[in-house]
């Protein structure tokens, strides 16, 4: 099926665009996509007797209606009433090998035809680690299934190799649902304290306050305050987790020199670094966010799209660190670690999907991308500017550059779901909740599944202008 055509009653809204505020946009938006879903409406209907909330996790329960899935080739994906999109969502940051990538299908139904688990390593584990090291620039490295696994396996390995208990936490990273992290991811500003000393919200219900205790909440981009929370709590710091370009609030790139004097700062009471680039890593450069801005921390996490789709995480670290792991003092263990499936499709993504050739091939639809919607949003007298840092990208809806979460703050919601419904209505996948996640390009996108998001740009920037 071609490009979705949006009904009629889209197009009436646009003609009274003048007189209709932002809500109403939403309203009639939403109607649309209603109409378009009735496939996915039955699904979520009977989906609500056995699965809680009727859907698989309660990020794709988008508003105003989750979206079920078909299947999904290349640059594409198709929903349950047939519909084909852009896939710009990429599985939240997963897939930037795009779908059913030959190589991927290749190295994944040779290994499910020979057994997909031991529990016991295969060869293709070192490969993967091999080429990790090769990329980050770390040597030692193990595997798990989930981004949250990563993250969790960093904060106890930072606490293992130090004794102290105290984790700096940035404001607005979001690391995963394990009780350390969970705190400060998107808090309401009236109950998070001033900027220069943040306070530390639960992230989650079922969080003990004990645990938010142990996280001392620190503003991107704000060396200072690092230094002031070490001074404050002097030998108490085990380490700190950190996403080097922030990617759970649209994207927020680090200033010059604010890694490398985080790093310092840190390493300088005995502190360690660590980088969760589960999002960032191999989607902002062949190595992620450490490569891209030359600083090499102590702990570097990686998920997503590492695994080409399949559910793998891993952890790479110095071989101190790592010799904790070693020696059985931290014991990193899991019953799927280095499942064969899974280290089958992560040498097919790094070594097969994720080439030189790729990478620029992604590069050259970033400027593109980068330049037409920036040249759209200036065509319409929009204040706002676009953010892309490799494969990724986003609209920032603000009138000034966001160098942290108290930015991020101020974006009026309504944008990034009227934008989110526009896309979806017009034939490409973003993730919802557009004011927080960003687009995701992959190997198999071209210049037309660009053009058609830039012609979605055009359509919200229409509605939006009035
Ligand atoms: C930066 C970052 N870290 C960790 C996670 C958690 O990953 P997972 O959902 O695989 O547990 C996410 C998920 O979005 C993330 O964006």
């Amino acid at each position: 099926m071609g490009l979705a055509t949006v009904p009629a009653a889209a197009t009436e809204t646009n003609t009274d665009s003048d007189v209709m505020s932002l809500d109403a946009h939403i309203a009639a938006q939403e109607m649309v996509f209603l109409q378009r879903q009735p496939a996915s409406a039955a699904l979520v209907e009977r989906a609500r007797r056995s699965l809680a909330g009727g859907a698989t996790s309660n990020w794709q329960i988008a508003q105003p209606q989750a979206v079920w899935l078909s299947h999904g080739s290349g640059s594409k994906i198709y929903d349950v009433d047939g519909k084909e999109y852009v896939d710009l969502h990429g599985g939240y940051g997963v897939s930037l090998v795009g779908h059913a990538h030959p190589a991927l299908v290749k190295a994944v139904s040779d290994r499910v035809a020979r057994g997909t688990h031991f529990a016991q390593p295969t060869g293709d584990a070192i490969v993967v680690a091999e080429e990790l090291a090769r990329r980050f620039g770390l040597p030692l490295w193990r595997f798990g299934n989930s981004g949250t696994e990563a993250t969790m396996d960093a904060v106890h390995l930072m606490r293992a190799a130090t004794g102290r208990d105290l984790i700096i936490k940035v404001e607005g990273c979001y690391h995963g649902h394990h009780d350390s992290v969970e705190v400060s991811i998107l808090p309401e500003l009236e109950d998070a304290g001033p900027a220069e000393r943040p306070v530390g919200v639960a992230g989650n219900t079922g969080i003990p306050q004990s645990f938010i205790d142990l996280v001392v909440v620190v503003g991107f981009n704000d060396a200072d305050a690092v230094a002031r929370v070490l001074a404050e709590h002097p030998g108490r710091v085990a380490g700190m987790i950190v996403e080097p370009v922030m990617m759970n609030a649209g994207i927020i790139p680090p200033e010059p020199g604010y890694l490398e004097a985080v790093r310092d700062l840190l390493h300088g009471d005995g502190a360690l670094l660590a980088f969760d680039e589960v999002k960032t890593g191999l989607t902002v450069s062949p190595g992620g966010a450490t490569a891209a801005y030359g600083v090499t921390p102590d702990i570097i996490c990686l998920a997503k799209a590492m695994g080409g789709g399949l559910p793998v995480a891993a952890i790479g670290g110095t071989a101190e660190l790592m010799g904790l792991i070693a020696d059985g003092t931290y014991e990193q263990v899991g019953t799927f670690n280095g499942n064969p499936l899974s280290m089958a499709a992560a040498r097919a993504t790094l070594l097969e999907a994720l080439t030189p050739e790729a990478y620029a091939r992604i590069e050259a639809l970033r400027i593109r991308m980068h330049e037409r919607v920036t040249r759209v949003l200036r065509d319409n007298d929009l204040p706002w500017s676009v953010v892309t840092s490799g494969a990724k990208g986003c609209i920032s809806f603000l009138d000034r550059p966001v160098r942290n979460f108290r930015d991020f703050a101020d974006v009026d919601e309504r944008l990034g779901h009227l934008h989110w419904l526009v896309q979806h209505n017009g034939g490409v996948f973003l993730p919802p909740w557009g004011k927080v996640e960003q687009w995701l390009l992959s190997v198999q996108h071209d210049e037309d599944d660009v053009d058609r998001f830039v012609a979605n740009v055009e359509t919200f920037a229409t509605l939006v202008k009035g």
